[in-house]
């Protein structure tokens, strides 16, 4: 068990997303100021239609962190990690890396191998969760070319996102 790990409260469950967790998850992404804030409706079908591929992380009766994410047309063996965020009073202690280690876990019986997710060249935290993810995971991991070019966005809007892939081989053993 690393450090981090180690350091996370028992009182923290991982569960996937019940409807109603759609608001939560909207609130902490509005919280995050880094994350692109989606519509609360988008939160909710998130819950609601990819449940099986989402997950919400819970302390004492509140939602403390949660993961978008579905699997891509075409794509069944991979999971595309659309947004992972922690409250902010619970971050720093592993929970980030746990949230995703464990959807992985699930997803297994789903024959998932790959992990994708984009990545915006100056959000380090989240360049060095996903990098602590696939140490975690014991799995190779690359940067890909640039999923969207900053010019997707429009002009001065919003930096490329980097495609960062984590797979094919697990160790889901943990
Ligand atoms: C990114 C985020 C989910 C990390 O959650 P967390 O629970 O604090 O992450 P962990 O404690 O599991 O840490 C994972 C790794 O990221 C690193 N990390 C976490 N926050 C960091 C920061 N602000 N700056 C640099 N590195 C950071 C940790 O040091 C750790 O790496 P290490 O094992 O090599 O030391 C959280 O900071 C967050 O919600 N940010 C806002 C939303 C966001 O940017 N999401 C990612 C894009 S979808």
């Amino acid at each position: 068990m690393n450090t981090k790990k180690s350091q996370l409260s028992d009182s923290i469950i991982f569960r996937p997303p019940k409807t109603d967790d759609g608001k939560y998850f909207w609130e902490i992404a509005k919280a995050s100021k880094t994350l692109d804030v989606n519509s609360i409706y988008h939160y909710l079908i998130m819950c609601r239609h990819f449940g099986k591929t989402c997950l919400a992380a819970e302390k004492q009766g509140r939602v403390v962190g949660f993961i978008t994410a579905y699997i891509p047309p075409g794509s069944p063996d991979t999971v595309f990690v659309w947004q992972v965020a922690v409250d902010e009073k619970e971050r720093g202690q592993g929970l980030g890396v746990q949230m995703l280690v464990t959807l992985f876990k699930k997803l297994k019986i789903l024959n998932i191998k790959h992990l994708d997710a984009t990545i915006t060249p100056s959000n380090q935290a989240s360049i060095k969760l996903f990098m602590a993810v696939a140490r975690e995971l014991k799995s190779s991991f690359e940067f890909e070319k640039e999923f969207f070019p900053a010019v997707n966005f429009g002009e001065n809007i919003h930096e490329p996102e980097i495609l960062f892939h984590i797979g094919p081989e697990f160790s889901l053993t943990l």
